[in-house]
């Protein structure tokens, strides 16, 4: 998720551009930059790394006065952060200059396109391709605005754009689609940002904009279109966030934002990777179908929630693929000495991509001659780069050191390799890999509707606030939410939570089930039955030992309501998807419970967002 800021009005603007993009460096970002607009030309700078690196360089090479500009802090998804792919893009000319946060899912065909006209595009992004559409348009003598409206009506995906002109200083123009985007309304200035903490400092005066819609700001006000060229209106509202409740969009934690944005990085994470038939389409995967066909093996490796993410995708992967799949803990996998020859694909999965026990374990899975392959947030870090191909997710930036909407898009990548493996190796027809990517299309539908009744989960956190152990039981692609949600609790709330195969209770852990036990059992969808009837009798088990079960199940699952003191209704999902949805109610239910215990949810004692320490 990129922070955006643009300006028009009195005041210097490279000052409130680089001050308002201070504002959202919480947000994460691995390049900065900033474009002005100065007597018929663009003045910019732009560098990889942190604001430091761009402030250094302004103060090396100052640019000229100027009152119209923009800036951008990018979160990288298409080319690794460095100079070239840093925002802002210029176009052919150089006339215009455009900033973007999101993904231009038709990028590759437009690119194409402009380079048989003649266009040398040098980055490696889908957005300097929107700066060269923008700026052929106003060189046929369109405005800046019409300009705008054209382009957006050709791209699909995701995305906030912003643009200036040279030719004309008095002007900022922006567009979104799916992507954030806030005015900022002064007195004789105004603002265009992906938040409001860009521009709180001046006014708190804002619009909402509406889909598909373009913001023309000026001086003297603000004007907005849709793409068919429609007046259209921005909805205002006062702004009564403080800074800090303004960077984490008004939640309390950066940890409930994250849960919260968990729909949009699913979509998100969908983006490009198939067309309209449902037919996959990894283009970031760097491994020919030849070498994918001839995998034997594929042994995943990851930590904490990561690991638990490789614990479910091997019971997609094995059903769709019939590849034996085995799943190790990263610190564990090298000094067991694997089995590993050229047909092994060991695949890393890590939201932070420095996580040091899972570098080690692909240097050494690459020293032993095995394809690596990365399922990673953050582009450009070090696994992708050490490894021979990627599936980078999409959940934006994830500040708060509890996975969330990191662990939900590695399941999605997870899906995505394993139907991708099915579709090159045959192992599953065509129809049926399109069946399950529209189950994934849905998901986000299915995780919103968890989040809107959010509230039975959180009185839930006020009856458990005295546990002082909890246990999670699940089956099948269920044992593994046990598990994450067991993490959740001891991570955030500091209590003993264990997770266990519901099917291994007998065989030990029942012992510590005693009265008022709290015991969150997920169960398996009925489409399995021999799945959801083991389960039932888990539950009957340690409720006739005295446990508080709460009960997460399906719409419709009245065999197990007998059994719950607490009943969670999911969406009806397939079985192998469920962790999807099942997971959401025990991220909610860690986070308000160590809320209300006033811990400090986004930064948990002992704990870094990035172990880079074996
Ligand atoms: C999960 O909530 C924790 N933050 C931790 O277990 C984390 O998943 C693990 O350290 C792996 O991190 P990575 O995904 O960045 O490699």
């Amino acid at each position: 998720m990129c922070g955006i800021v643009g300006y028009v009005g009195p005041q210097q603007a490279e000052g409130v551009v680089i001050e308002g993009l201070r504002r959202m460096e919480y947000r994460g970002y691995d390049s900065a930059g900033v474009a002005l607009v100065h007597d018929g030309e663009i003045a910019w700078d732009k560098r990889a790394g942190k604001l430091a690196n761009l402030d250094k360089s302004l103060g090396d090479q100052p640019l000229p006065k100027a009152t119209t500009g923009l800036g951008h802090t990018r979160w990288a998804t298409h080319g690794a952060p460095n100079d070239v792919n840093a925002h802002p893009h210029l176009g052919a000319t150089g006339r215009v200059a455009l900033v973007h946060n999101g993904i231009i899912e038709n990028f590759a065909p437009l690119r194409a396109e402009l380079e048989r006209a003649g266009h040398e595009l040098r980055s490696e992004t889908d957005t300097e391709i929107a700066a060269h559409l923008v700026e052929a348009a106003v060189t046929e003598g369109h405005s800046l605005t019409e300009a705008m409206r054209q382009v957006c009506r050709r791209l699909d995906g995701a995305f906030t754009l912003v643009a200036i002109d040279a030719h004309d200083p008095d002007r900022v123009v922006a567009a979104r689609r799916n992507s954030p985007l806030v005015v900022g309304v002064g007195e004789g200035e105004n603002f265009v940002a992906s938040d409001v903490a860009a521009f709180i400092e001046h006014t708190r005066d804002a619009l909402e904009l509406g889909q598909d819609q373009v913001v023309t700001i000026t001086r003297e006000g603000v004007e907005v279109v849709d793409f068919d060229g429609n007046p259209a209106e921005g909805k205002p509202y006062h702004v009564d966030w403080d800074l800090s409740a303004a960077e984490k969009g008004g939640y309390d934690w950066f940890m409930r934002k994250e849960i919260h944005e968990q729909p949009n990085a699913i979509a998100d994470s969908m983006l490009g990777r198939h067309d309209e038939q449902g037919a996959l389409q990894l283009d970031e995967l760097r491994i020919s179908e030849d070498e994918l066909r001839g995998v034997d093996k594929i042994i995943i490796v990851g930590c904490g929630t990561a690991f638990y993410a490789g614990l479910v995708a091997k019971y997609a992967i094995e059903h769709w693929t019939r590849i034996p799949c085995e799943v190790e803990l990263s610190h564990e996998f090298r000094y067991r000495d694997p089995i590993l020859t050229r047909d092994t694909l060991v695949v890393a999965i890590s939201q932070s991509g420095e996580t040091a026990d899972t570098l080690m374990a692909i240097r050494h899975a690459r020293e032993q001659r095995a394809k690596v392959l990365a399922i990673c947030n953050t582009n450009g870090s070090t696994i992708p780069r050490e490894s021979d191909a990627v599936i980078y997710t999409h959940a934006g930036p994830e500040i708060g050191v509890a996975s969330t909407k990191g662990f939900m898009t590695q399941l999605v990548a997870c899906y995505l390799l394993g139907l991708y493996l099915a579709q090159v190796r045959g192992t599953r027809w065509g129809d049926e890999i399109a069946a399950v990517v529209r189950e994934l299309e849905q998901m986000p539908g299915h995780v919103q509707s968890l989040l809107d009744r959010g509230d039975e989960v959180l009185a839930l956190a006020e009856n458990l606030a005295d546990a002082r152990s909890v246990l999670f039981l699940g089956r099948h692609a269920g044992f593994p939410v046990a598990l994450e949600g067991a993490l959740k609790l001891k991570e955030l709330a500091y209590i003993h939570a264990e997770g266990f195969a519901a099917g291994e209770l007998k065989h030990g852990p029942i012992a510590l089930v005693e009265k008022d036990v709290p015991v969150f059992c997920i169960v398996p969808p009925q489409g399995r039955d021999f799945l959801h009837d083991k389960m039932v009798s888990g539950i009957q088990e340690v409720r006739a030992r005295g446990a508080r079960t709460i009960v997460l199940a399906e719409e419709g699952d009245d065999d197990v309501a007998p059994y719950a003191d607490v009943m969670v209704r999911l969406p009806k999902v397939p079985t192998l998807l469920q962790p999807m949805v099942a997971v959401v109610p025990l991220q909610l239910f860690a986070c308000e419970l160590a809320t209300r215990m006033g811990h400090d949810v986004d930064q948990p004692r002992n704990l870094a967002k990035s172990v880079t320490v074996e």
